[in-house]
């Protein structure tokens, strides 16, 4: 954790540069239960201090120890997303440790295996093979092996989530060797300017309150170097005409149940559930990246329609394969049409 250069390290609250210190137990009393390395950084005018636990940098606000005691608490749906993969288990597939709730999201029956590998493989298409820092944002814990290797080919991983237990997970599953462990937010990246030579965020721009999903992606931007390329995986859900026509009751039974939900965090807080806004291909085309921006396709078919059609009694190791040519042959009418789109910034 300690070896990387400190300087590509940005404050979230004053912007200035890092450095390390060592902390006083008594100031880490809030921190407890992660065992604290009596660790930390301090920005240049030493008025905000960050803590380090068990080799996560704790980059975000709310975690920040202010020389004023002023506390910088989350807003309403973004601290949704925080308490909920912060309680979140894990459990174990094969050789991986990964969200106790990707079941929910991933249907892993033997039948989908490869269509589904490939889809985990796209973002190398876009990325450079090689470079220094490899940005992860929103890396939760890296569970699936060919996520893992999207970064083989960088001196460094840089994981930054809203979670520290994720991150610690991500430090088993990808080794501290090659990792930079930050708990930070995607709409304000801790990070100097210009620092990576690739950026990836997988399925987390939608979980990002919906006025400040533009925000994240001009800091996706900000930080990755001339020349580098960011690529969002993103869900277009209701959008999605594909899916709209091949699971039309469902998708209605599914919109209203988004909708319902939204009155339901309200009324009851306590239990955390996950914020969820999906913008339109539109909305992205209008950001102001002009021909920088391209929509490809991540994948087409999401884990209703899997388990609808998707069976070997029905062929569907023959339809998987012919929304994989698809996909190949076709990969921007099928970023439009498809559930899964990525979405490539080339700065
Ligand atoms: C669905 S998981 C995706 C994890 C991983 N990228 C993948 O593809 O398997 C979403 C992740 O985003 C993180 N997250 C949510 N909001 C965030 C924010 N504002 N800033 C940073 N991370 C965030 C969550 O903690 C969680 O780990």
């Amino acid at each position: 954790m300690t070896t990387f250069d400190h300087a590509i390290l940005a404050c979230p609250i004053t912007k200035e540069n890092l450095r390390m210190v060592d902390l006083n137990q008594t100031q880490l009393a809030f921190f407890e239960k992660y065992k604290p390395h009596f660790q930390g950084f301090i920005n240049d005018s030493n008025t905000v201090v960050y803590p380090v636990v068990q080799g996560v940098i704790v980059l975000l606000p709310n975690y920040a120890m202010l020389a004023n005691g002023e506390e910088k608490p989350m807003p309403f749906d973004k601290d949704r997303v925080f308490r909920y993969y912060n309680q979140i288990e894990y459990e174990q597939l094969d050789d991986s440790i990964v969200y106790s709730d990707a079941k929910k999201f991933v249907d892993f029956r033997p039948v989908n295996k490869t269509y589904l590998e490939n889809a985990l493989k796209r973002v190398s298409k876009y990325i450079a093979p090689t470079g220094k820092y490899c940005l992860d944002i929103a890396s939760g814990p890296i569970g699936l092996k060919e996520y893992l290797e999207l970064s083989a080919g960088y001196e460094w991983r840089i994981c930054i989530d809203i979670s520290i237990n994720a991150l610690i997970q991500a430090k088993k599953n990808l080794g501290e060797e090659k990792g930079i462990f930050i708990c930070g937010d995607i709409t304000n990246i801790p990070l100097q300017a210009e620092v990576c030579a690739a950026v990836i965020s997988q399925h987390t721009l939608y979980h990002v309150p919906k006025n400040e999903q533009e925000t994240a992606v001009r800091e996706l931007y900000r930080v990755a170097k001339e020349g580098a390329c960011i690529a969002i995986v993103y869900n277009w859900f209701y959008h999605s005409l594909l899916m709209n026509i091949a699971l039309l009751p469902l998708q209605v039974y599914r919109v209203i149940r988004h909708l319902l939900g939204k009155f339901y965090v309200k009324l009851w807080p306590s239990k955390p559930r996950l914020y969820f806004y999906p913008h339109s291909y539109f909305w992205f085309k209008n950001l102001g990246y002009g021909d920088k921006l391209n929509i490809y396709v991540w994948r087409t078919l999401n884990v209703q329609f899997m388990r609808l059609y998707i069976h070997d009694w029905l062929g569907g190791q023959k339809m998987l394969q012919f929304f994989q040519h698809l996909e190949d042959r076709f990969p921007k009418t099928m970023g439009f049409l498809g559930d899964y789109p990525l979405i490539v910034i080339k700065k």
